[in-house]
């Protein structure tokens, strides 16, 4: 959770998002970014990483978790600057400054991501800064960025009242997290011209049963 508002709009969709991962039997922990991380990315040549839990929330929570679901608001058209260091600070620890980066690299890579942002605006375009971060985050990471939910709100707790019902989308991106179709095409890659078989289809590829 990337914003400093505990009871705020994207602390309300990562909520629902946890309802949707316990009703899945996924076990998922809600983290507040302002917990752990105090100050930016220094010139680790000149200055130690800042004196906070940086290192725990990464390499304790993130690090072994299956997948992610990064929520902030929209500040200025992008992720809030919590949200923006959590990425950045990752740098102390793949590129050689803490103990075993190979290690650490390894894991960065093949999570399931996801994404839920709020925002005073409806304008689809305020998200896709954001979106697109993530989505070259997920490709460098060899990582599924799986969905998003992007909620209108402003006052505390008001994307409950979004007409466009992104508390239940983030609900059920929980619940989907890691069950969720997902694809990613290459040329090459081999595939059906059908996306979502039907269910007289399924069966018509089910060996000995008729359609
Ligand atoms: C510093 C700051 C910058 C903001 N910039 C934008 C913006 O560019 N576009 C927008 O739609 N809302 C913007 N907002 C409004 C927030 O995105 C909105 O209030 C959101 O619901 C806050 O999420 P939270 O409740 O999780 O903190 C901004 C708010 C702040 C405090």
């Amino acid at each position: 959770m990337g914003s400093p508002r505990r009871d705020g709009n994207s602390a309300a969709l990562g909520e629902a998002a946890r309802r949707g991962a316990d009703a899945a039997g996924t076990l998922a922990t809600l983290l507040f970014l302002d917990d752990y991380i105090q100050g930016f990315l220094p010139d680790l040549r000149r200055a130690g990483a800042p004196a906070d839990r940086y290192a725990e929330l990464f390499l304790e929570h993130f690090l072994p978790a299956d997948g992610a679901l990064i929520c902030t608001p929209i500040y200025w058209y992008g992720m809030s600057a919590q949200t923006k260091a959590f990425f950045d600070r990752s740098f102390t620890h793949y590129a050689g400054s803490g103990p075993e980066p190979e290690r650490v690299m390894a894991r960065m890579t093949g999570k399931r991501l996801g994404l839920a942002v709020a925002s005073e605006e409806t304008y689809p375009g305020a998200a896709l800064g954001i979106v697109h971060q993530v989505q070259e985050y997920a490709r460098y990471t060899h990582s599924d960025f799986v969905g998003y939910v992007h909620g209108a709100g402003n006052r505390r707790g008001e994307v409950a009242r979004d007409p466009r019902r992104p508390l239940e989308a983030a609900e059920q991106l929980g619940r989907e997290f890691f069950t969720r179709t997902y694809s990613d095409y290459r040329i090459e890659t081999p595939r059906s011209r059908t996306v979502w078989e039907s269910e007289a289809s399924a069966l018509a590829s089910t060996p000995g049963v008729l359609p």
